[in-house]
């Protein structure tokens, strides 16, 4: 899904506008690459989400980090995503503290904190093994990925 007919992109559409023409419970998986921090309503776009997917299936979703350049540089990025940011709509202390605005939907299964380097590419390329660990010192931080199971 995309608001642009890109290639590869089989439903145009405005997430904006909810409901999505989707059924209930449809998909297993949802997969939304750096695409969450475009929308107005994060709130509104995750509890559609849940909504389309099958019951225990799992949303992963890539966002840029809140400390990347990358997350201001873009003008058509309206939110700013922290590791904690999913934790709103978990069992989680601040998820029970804003039940009244986030609606339980997730449980958190991974979060992972994802860096990038100039190099980054020659790295992982000729010295596989040891790139996640040099990314550790050398990476600045790049984007978050999670994976959520729909509760
Ligand atoms: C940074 S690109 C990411 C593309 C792809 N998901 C990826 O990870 O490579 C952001 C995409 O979100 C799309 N987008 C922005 N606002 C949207 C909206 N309201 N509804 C649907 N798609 C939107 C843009 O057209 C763009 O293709």
């Amino acid at each position: 899904m995309d608001i642009a007919k890109l290639p590869g992109v089989d439903y145009v559409h405005d997430a904006n506008e909810v409901p999505w023409d989707f059924e209930s419970e449809t998909f297993d998986r949802v997969y939304a690459s750096h695409f969450l921090e475009h929308v107005f309503d994060v709130n509104a776009v995750v509890k559609e989400i849940h909504r389309i997917l099958k019951p225990d299936g799992v949303l992963e979703v890539i966002v840029p980090d809140y400390r990347s350049k990358g997350a201001y540089s873009d003008p058509d990025h309206k939110h700013f995503f922290t590791d904690e940011t999913f934790d709103y709509w978990c069992d989680t202390d601040v998820g029970r503290d804003y039940r009244h605005t986030y609606p339980l939907l997730f449980e958190k299964e991974t979060v992972e904190e994802r860096r990038a380097w100039r190099f980054g590419y020659h790295l992982e390329k000729y010295l596989p093994s040891l790139a996640p660990r040099l990314l550790r010192i050398v990476g600045r931080p790049s984007e978050f990925y999670f994976r959520l199971r729909k509760v």
